[in-house]
């Protein structure tokens, strides 16, 4: 008789977005005349831009040719798409990373629950609460935490590092050592970030103690503050003790075509074991490559035209979330985030819960956010509203907001 990986068990609930998911639809359900507004999940709302859109045509022609027809992608990406990364995001900002350091693939979220595969089960990891879930639940999947507390809502393995106003939303070094830090900045789910010197603090912190950091920087083209670091690797020491995850949905709107990539550098070692090889293994074995018209799309971003784009896409949503900030301030509400970020985290009125929020504000207003308290204990009263819908939206949901 088979046996199944009883860590699922372990998970409590379904994943964030599809209980947030379930909820909405059954309000809707029960309501159809309500206009529901969706400030929930991070998922973009502008199209694809023209100069993606052109490589995806040419290169879907290019597959109905035998001549220049592809077939299974190289292990690592295609070279062009990996020397456009190097070059455009890690050359121009002064970071020594080579193209074989940075693989290709489907997306950040896939990316960031699989890197745990690299690590021992009986590492120790630390994670920001509130937190992106994918971390906490892939290692969870992965037998790494030890056992659930339904009241304090945390696993007896992990390694809490709040953020909260009180702390200025910037985690401290925690006082039990982890083996692997998780790090997001520009930070979902608050929308704050730190300083290039304070993640500095963290890379001397890990190579000091044996730790590796998995950097999130899924969000970096929000930055607007000069002294916020894009990449890790601004860093010094950064490559004997960071992988860095990004991605093409929030900057470029892939979130449907799906395209993201991971960097770990050569000198990013266990003893002697490489962890560039270990992720090259991988990859070689689990995965054949994101589809050549996708990378052929993400090429593009890269291009004058597709950098002008970017600028413009991140522009609105960025203009969005200046509408929501200074809306929900002017409503008398605490707010964070929404600066180099497309978040906006704010305290929930009259202590409420975070769930009870969630309800007032679908019920009352019709609007759709994400309970602070589903990324962690920390997160209880607040909420997250993204800055990702259209601005006609945004706005239209901060009038319903300032009227409650
Ligand atoms: C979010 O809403 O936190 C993001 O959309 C999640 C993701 O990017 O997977």
């Amino acid at each position: 008789m088979y046996k199944i990986n009883a860590n699922y068990q372990k998970l409590p609930g379904s994943y964030l977005f599809s209980t947030i998911a379930k909820k909405v639809a059954a309000f809707q359900e029960a309501n159809p005349e309500k206009e529901i507004i969706r400030l929930g999940i991070g998922d973009v709302t502008k199209p694809l831009s023209k100069s993606v859109i052109d490589a995806l045509h040419k290169s879907v022609d290019e597959m109905a040719d035998a001549a220049t027809f592809r077939g299974y992608a190289p292990d690592l990406g295609y070279d062009f798409l990996r020397n456009a990364i190097c070059e455009n995001d890690y050359k121009k900002r002064g970071c020594d990373i080579s193209p074989d350091e940075i693989f290709v693939s489907d997306g950040a979220k896939s990316d960031s629950g699989n890197i745990q595969e690299l690590f021992a089960e009986d590492n120790k990891i630390a994670v920001c609460d509130p937190v992106y879930p994918v971390y906490v639940d892939s290692n969870v999947m992965s037998g790494r935490c030890g056992t659930y507390d339904m009241n304090s809502e945390k696993w007896s393995d992990i390694i809490y590092m709040p953020t909260t106003s009180e702390n200025g939303f910037v985690p401290e070094f925690p006082k039990e050592t982890p083996d692997i830090i998780y790090l997001c900045f520009p930070n979902n789910p608050t929308g704050t970030t730190i300083t290039k010197s304070q993640l500095q603090e963290w890379v001397d912190y890990a190579n000091k103690n044996g730790c590796v950091i998995i950097y999130d920087a899924a969000y970096e083209a929000y930055i607007s503050e000069d002294d916020v670091a894009h990449s890790i690797y601004e860093c010094e020491g950064a490559r004997t003790c960071a992988i860095e995850i990004r991605s093409f949905s929030k900057n470029a709107g892939f979130t449907g075509v799906r395209l993201g990539f991971t960097v770990v550098p050569k000198d990013l070692k266990c003893g002697d074991v490489s962890l560039r090889d270990m992720w090259a293994r991988r990859h070689g074995t689990k995965f054949n490559g994101a589809p050549y018209i996708i990378q052929r799309a993400g090429e593009a971003i890269y291009s004058e035209a597709g950098q002008r784009e970017v600028r413009e896409m991140v522009g609105y949503y960025m203009n969005n979330a200046k509408t929501i900030r200074s809306g929900l301030e002017e409503a008398g509400y605490e707010v964070y985030g929404g600066v180099n970020a497309p978040y906006i985290w704010l305290k929930t009125p009259n202590n409420m819960t975070s769930w009870e929020f969630f309800d007032y504000l679908l019920e009352n207003a019709n609007v759709v956010g994400t309970p602070g308290s589903g990324f962690g204990p920390s997160g209880e009263h607040y909420f997250r509203l993204t800055a990702f819908g259209t601005l006609e939206n945004s706005e239209k949901a901060l009038e319903r907001i300032k009227k409650l």
